[in-house]
């Protein structure tokens, strides 16, 4: 059976990977050092304790399974943070992949599938937003995942660089799902309102020039991101040539549908304050997975209220009364 290393598979999108790639047949060795990860969320194969900078463990981990190919999760991904404490975004990220690379290069695994983001084009001039689209990050966070991308383009691997826009939901099977301490994400803040667990929601600015005044993204379900990297990595074992796709729905969301959509999937009142807007966030992001259409056969299946619903379940199993 073919090994994957997937490094971060203890986190969000990498344990929904991870129950992917089993689910083609692979078998998923996660490497995480459990900084944000949650060794329970490690279902599909062995976990293998172990930080991207510690050269050695990465050593021996290669050497044991000699994996076929990576798929690269492992990253800190709160951008507030990343603001706070660049030198740690640029050390764990950026540091952390180039050691990965070089150990990729010395045990001679020569694939790929790298875990971006639609951070990397900061406020696009127009949209959708298209590969294409000028690379201009306003964060340290979205600065260290193009550094990331720049440096596979000048390694010798075969790389996929997937930019996810916001990913959401959970497992449909209810296995795995999100769990970030602290939470900064939209959808689990408000499923907390409706568990009880926090009083209201803040809407962080509603006089932003959108339909409705709150801000609008591109919400795509986690499986559907997991289902992606599967299709990435058999379109490079095919031969596929190295780039990057987005991954999002091409359709637009904004904070107050969000909120309606946890009314409407949970049955309960969400109270809503006002709150002015946060720094660095652009009115508008929608992709065009135009690419990832064509080039992996990839459809996203999973619109926001499947995702809302899907979130819904996990968050009451894993953290209801
Ligand atoms: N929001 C609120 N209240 C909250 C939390 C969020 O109104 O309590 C709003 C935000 O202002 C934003 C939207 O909900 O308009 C979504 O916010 P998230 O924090 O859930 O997600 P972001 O769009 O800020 O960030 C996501 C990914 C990042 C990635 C970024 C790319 O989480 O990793 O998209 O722009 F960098």
């Amino acid at each position: 059976m073919a090994v994957v290393l997937v490094t971060g598979g203890a986190g969000y999108v990498g344990s929904h990977a991870c129950k992917a790639l089993a689910a083609a047949g692979y078998r998923p060795v996660v490497y995480d050092n459990l900084g944000t990860g949650h060794r329970d969320l490690v279902r599909w194969g062995p976990l293998e304790e172990g930080d991207l900078l510690d050269a050695d463990r990465l050593d021996a981990v290669l050497a044991a399974y000699k994996p076929q190919a990576v798929l690269h999760f492992a990253a800190l991904s709160v951008v507030g943070d990343s603001v706070r404490e660049p030198e740690r975004y640029q050390r764990n990220n950026v540091e952390g992949s180039l050691a990965l690379i070089a150990a990729m290069e010395r045990h001679g695994v020569g694939r790929i599938i790298f875990s971006s983001t639609a951070a990397v084009y900061g406020v696009p001039a127009n949209l959708p937003i298209t590969e294409d689209t000028p690379k201009a990050p306003i964060n340290p966070y979205g600065q260290t995942k193009l550094a990331i991308e720049q440096a596979l383009a000048a390694s010798n691997l075969a790389w996929t660089a997937l930019r996810y826009f916001n990913a959401a939901g959970a497992d449909p099977e209810g296995e795995v799902g999100e769990h970030h301490a602290p939470e900064s994400h939209l959808i689990p803040i408000v499923l907390h309102v409706a568990l009880g667990l926090r009083p209201s929601i803040s809407i962080f600015g509603n006089d932003y020039d959108t339909p409705d005044g709150t801000c609008v993204r591109d919400y795509i379900h986690v499986s559907d991101l997991a289902d992606a990297h599967v299709r990435a990595l058999r379109r490079l074992e095919g031969g596929g040539g190295s780039r990057a796709f987005n991954l999002g729905t091409g359709q637009g969301t904004s904070v107050q549908q969000i909120v309606d959509l946890v009314r409407a999937t949970t049955g309960h009142a969400i109270p809503v304050e006002r709150a002015p807007r946060r720094a660095g966030d652009p009115p508008l992001l929608v992709c065009s997975n135009a690419a990832a259409q064509e080039a992996l056969g990839w459809r996203p299946l999973r619109d926001a209220a499947t995702q809302v619903a899907d979130a819904w379940r996990w968050h009451r199993t894993r953290f209801g009364a």
